[in-house]
């Protein structure tokens, strides 16, 4: 099988777990898990769920208590995007190919249902503890990181110093340390959960975290080059959001030739960091190198 027919039948296998840990839609309050829904299974690349399986993979896990952890992080990024998308932060209307949540369901389903996911993460990364031979001290272990990285240590504190520091010229040093949370964090979380369940010891955990910040820089400089670059239709979301923001990004600060060349330099240090590993997985490295060119 070839690369992009593995990646695709790895992108069918999360979409199938996501179906299936979503609630039923039932209730007074089934508007909410329809939104749930909406955003959810709206398409998107789901890389953070597959990293995590990649990550779990080259450790030699194989067992079914990753998978609410993998559902868990894309409950998260989702809820991450649809709050992202409100009017009071970058208020844009299109998200993975459709209307924004809260443009579909209005904005206070949007917020709802950004807090739903966020919970209904937790709750679902919970049940990995009732899995079949579960070791709960690395279960824990793994929500604990699943809920740092997520909060105002991690994605929360970035997104917070993003929308700070909108409107006005920012220092490469803020910057960086908005990237490094607003989006490493997340990736961060997805490879350092899969190495923990695999059962791999702290140090290398350590490994693992460094690279995945490489990686998450390099796609948010990336993301940032496709707001300038990219069309709508590719994209599902639109371009030119940051300029309408004000933002400070990596390609205002660089220019946009340094900043592809950094995508590429970033991604090689991650993938040079993964080779120095006896564990080898040839998946993970092509995903990895793909990311630099990718369109969306
Ligand atoms: C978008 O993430 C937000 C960033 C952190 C740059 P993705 O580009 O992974 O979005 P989806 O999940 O594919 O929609
Ligand atoms: C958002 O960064 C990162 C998140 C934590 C949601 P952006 O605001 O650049 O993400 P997009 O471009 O809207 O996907
Ligand atoms: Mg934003
Ligand atoms: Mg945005
Ligand atoms: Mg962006």
């Amino acid at each position: 099988m070839n690369f992009n027919e593995e990646r695709q039948k790895r992108t069918e296998y999360i979409e199938e777990i996501l179906k299936r840990y979503l609630p039923k839609k039932e209730g007074y309050q089934k508007i909410i898990m329809e939104a749930m829904e909406y955003s959810l299974m709206a398409g998107g690349k789901r890389l953070r769920p597959m990293l995590m399986l990649e990550t779990y993979r080259l450790f030699g896990g194989e067992k079914k208590v990753i998978e609410p952890f993998m559902a868990a992080i894309e409950m998260i990024h989702t809820y991450s995007l649809v709050h992202d998308d409100l009017p009071a932060m970058d208020n844009d209307e299109y998200r993975r190919g459709r209307k924004t949540t809260h443009i579909v369901y209005g904005e206070d389903m949007g917020i709802l249902a950004g807090d739903a996911l966020l919970n209904y993460a937790f709750e679902t990364a919970a049940l990995a503890f009732d899995e079949e031979d579960a070791d709960c001290a690395k279960v824990g272990k793994a929500f604990q990181v699943l809920a740092r990285k997520s909060g105002i240590y991690g994605m929360i504190g970035g997104q917070v110093v993003d929308v700070k520091e909108s409107g006005h010229a920012v220092s490469g040093e803020v910057l960086d340390f908005i990237y490094r949370l607003k989006t490493s964090a997340l990736i961060e979380a997805s490879m350092m959960v899969g190495a923990i369940l695999a059962g791999a010891d702290e140090e290398v955990v350590g490994t693992i975290e460094e690279i995945a910040g490489k990686i998450g820089l390099a796609f948010q400089i990336q993301d940032d080059i496709l707001d300038v670059t990219g069309t709508t239709e590719t994209l599902g979301k639109p371009v030119h959001s940051d300029e309408k923001n004000e933002k400070t990004t990596y390609v205002t600060w660089k220019g946009i030739e340094k900043a592809k060349d950094d995508v590429a330099a970033m991604t090689k240090e991650a993938v040079d960091g993964l080779e120095k590993l006896p564990e080898k997985d040839g998946f993970l490295r092509e995903l990895l190198i793909s990311l630099i060119s990718r369109e969306k």
